[in-house]
């Protein structure tokens, strides 16, 4: 049945994914299963996005009560989940305004848009007249359109898909200096993940994004966060830009915040709002009532039961156990990083032979950067799921 399903895939599926060979169809809690039976646990939660594991209970049962009253209109209406999504997530971070969409790279491009009116409008500024240049960091990641891949700092990601769009400048990451020469009459945004994921959870110094802050305070720059990653409790806090006492002009968001429903979402200061006004700007399908509903429930839940505290507990508890892991093979491990539960483990032995041995072993986890493990787990996780998942990657460790 497998072979089958994966000759399918190669016959009807375009195929831009390498997939490893399992077949997945049932997941509960931190769990799946595939189709021949085989129980894994789960540590990549569909890439940050299971926030709440699989079919959570709070999720199913907002999905089960929307579905049969309305599943989608259109943003030509006003529907309730959407404004009541909009409020809690503005509520839950800097009072601004939110615009929806389906996915993390159609968040960014609102972002990116609107910073090229922002830009066009020189709101702010005496220089220039005009201005579109949009600084973003070396290994960073923003998605695969055309211009969230031009923003993403990553050579291969934009390899062949020249030429890009015009108007991004990249600076290394972590480097504030770097930013400084870097702005010029053109630049009107600064756009940047607080902690990078795909580039091989990389977390910058404590005052970096102060620091960022102030240089766009002084140069009239919109400082956009990229929060589709770290935000929705993901490293502890409901946003990652909390951690370091700073406010954005922009953030963006999807992943975790649907549960397992595709949304996105780009969050704007109130007074920059009006920059996309009626018509510059839209998604068919953003915000749905149905997507909404799950989102809703999502965060309801991290604020009700106060995940971000278990999220900054087991987070603690997981590094200090790789952290022993690291000291047992250290041929193996170089460092262990992370922040809450969105954890890196960079090797110095080959991660791809590490995630296929531990894929057969029962554990589900992804190697970045090349080689870096990274462990994003549904929030939810436990202390028994952790030792568990370490049990395991012990065991494979051991062999390499
Ligand atoms: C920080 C960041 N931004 C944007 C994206 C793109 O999101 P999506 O795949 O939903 O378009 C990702 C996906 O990994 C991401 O990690």
């Amino acid at each position: 049945m497998n072979t089958k399903i994966m000759e399918d895939y190669k016959r009807y599926v375009v195929s831009t994914y390498n997939r490893f060979p399992v077949v997945m169809v049932k997941g509960q809690g931190c769990l799946v299963w595939d189709l021949e039976g085989k129980e894994y646990l789960d540590l990549v939660a569909g890439v940050a996005v299971n926030s709440l594991g699989h079919a959570h209970p709070c999720v199913v049962d907002a999905l089960n009560s929307q579905a049969p009253e309305l599943i989608h209109t259109s943003n030509l209406y006003y529907t309730i989940p959407q404004v009541e999504l909009a409020k809690k997530i503005s509520n839950a971070s800097f009072g601004g305004k939110v615009f929806f969409a389906n996915s993390g790279a159609e968040a960014n491009e609102a972002a990116i848009k609107l910073a090229r009116r922002f830009g066009k409008a020189n709101r702010g500024s005496t220089s220039g007249n005009g201005r579109y240049e949009i600084i973003t960091m070396t290994n960073s990641f923003h998605g695969r359109t055309m211009a969230t891949l031009t923003a993403t700092g990553q050579e291969k990601i934009q390899k062949d898909f020249d030429p890009l769009v015009p108007g991004f400048r990249y600076v290394e990451f972590n480097n504030i200096s770097a930013v400084e020469e870097a702005i010029n009459e053109n630049t009107c945004a600064v756009l940047v993940e607080p902690i990078q994921g795909e580039g091989g959870v990389n977390i910058p110094a404590d005052d970096y994004l102060q620091e960022l802050r102030k240089l766009c305070d002084t140069h009239h720059l919109l400082l956009m966060l990229d929060e589709v990653q770290t935000g929705i409790a993901r490293t502890g806090l409901m946003f990652a830009y909390q951690h370091y006492n700073i406010v954005p002009d922009v953030m963006t968001l999807a992943k975790g915040l649907g549960g397992g429903l595709p949304i996105g979402a780009m969050v704007v200061s109130e007074k920059m709002a009006d920059m996309l006004p009626p018509g510059s700007h839209a998604s068919t399908f953003g915000a749905t009532p149905l997507v909404c509903s799950a989102a809703i429930a999502v965060i309801d839940y991290i604020l009700e039961r106060n995940i971000c505290s278990h999220v900054q507990q087991m987070g603690e508890y997981f590094i200090a156990k790789l952290q022993g892991l690291s000291l047992k093979y250290p041929a193996a491990i170089q460092n262990i990083r992370g922040k809450g539960l969105m954890i890196g483990m960079a090797l110095k032995i080959n991660g791809t032979d590490v995630v296929n041995e531990c894929l057969s072993n029962g554990l589900l986890i992804n190697c970045t950067a090349g080689d870096v493990l990274r462990f994003l787990p549904p929030l939810i996780i436990t202390r028994e799921e952790i030792d568990r998942a370490v049990d395991i990657l012990d065991g494979v460790l051991k062999k390499n």
